[in-house]
């Protein structure tokens, strides 16, 4: 099974984490993307359905196909997009890895925050490209979280986040995925593969990113592997309980956060 465990999991915090980074990173990650009317698109891994609204709501008269393994965030996903009114989205429960539909059924595919969570993104993205007609894009979007830099700098919130990136390895996934989309796409067989970074910068003149980025996205995402950075014995507790509170020391009136996203996007 290529599928791997999902680090996060599915809790209620996840959820909240999920929708305040979509809601602060739409404008900058997927704000600009406008499908042609007409167009069937296929979400891939759409989750609660948190880029889901605003692809839909960019693109009113694309058709959207948004799939995910979980049909308890599927549930989720249907309920949010029925609140905004929305009516250009299906929803499918389906695999990556065991899609239901004919080759060169989708003239575009989006996949957003997925592939760093699979054993094998290459094959993913081969599976995808298969249904994928001749000529269509494929849009991946990825963190890096080697690209987290902040002030004041702390070893010991350095040293959590490679809890969450060695937890994640050792779950099949791969948390620095998003500076290697360039060569994933291109030997995969994607042509004109042009990858953006996308740098989110958060200092005290920019609350709504202190507050949606380096505390609600970022530092509760670190925060969400405390048990099982625990568990595992890869840290102590006060070492961890340390790196937190500097990760949360970097959202002060002088802290400085900073990360970048890579935005690809590749022709079949
Ligand atoms: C971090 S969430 C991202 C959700 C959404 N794309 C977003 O950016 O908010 C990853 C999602 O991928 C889904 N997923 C993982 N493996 C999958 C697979 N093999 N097929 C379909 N969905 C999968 C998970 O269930 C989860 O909802």
């Amino acid at each position: 099974m290529k599928r791997t465990s999902y680090v996060h999991g599915y809790s209620v915090r996840e959820d909240k984490r999920l929708e305040d980074q979509a809601k602060t990173l739409a404008e900058l990650l997927h704000g600009d993307i406008v499908y042609p009317a007409g167009s069937r698109v296929l979400e891939a891994g759409c989750g609660i359905g948190a880029k889901t609204v605003t692809l839909a709501a960019n693109s009113p008269a694309a058709k959207f196909l948004s799939i995910d393994i979980s049909e308890e965030s599927l549930q989720k996903a249907r309920q949010l997009i029925q609140s905004k009114g929305l009516t250009n989205v299906e929803f499918q429960q389906a695999d990556i890895f065991n899609l239901p539909f004919p080759e060169e059924s989708f003239d575009h595919i989006f996949v957003c925050f997925v592939l760093e969570h699979l054993e094998a993104p290459a094959e993913a993205l081969i599976r995808l490209k298969k249904v994928l007609r001749t000529g269509g894009t494929l849009t991946a979007i990825e963190g890096d979280h080697g690209s987290a830099y902040f002030y004041p700098d702390s070893e010991y919130a350095k040293r959590n986040i490679r809890c969450l990136i060695d937890l994640q390895a050792k779950t099949g996934g791969n948390s620095l995925i998003g500076r290697q989309l360039y060569p994933l796409l291109t030997g995969c067989g994607f042509r004109d593969v042009r990858v953006t970074p996308k740098a989110v910068y958060a200092d005290s003149s920019r609350p709504e990113m202190v507050e949606g980025f380096t505390k609600n996205t970022f530092t509760a995402m670190v925060e969400g592997v405390r048990e099982q950075a625990l568990s595992s014995g890869m840290i102590d507790e006060k070492s961890w309980e340390k790196g937190i509170a500097d990760l949360y020391r970097t959202s002060e009136s002088d802290g400085v956060f900073n990360y970048t996203f890579f935005k690809a996007v590749g022709v079949k």
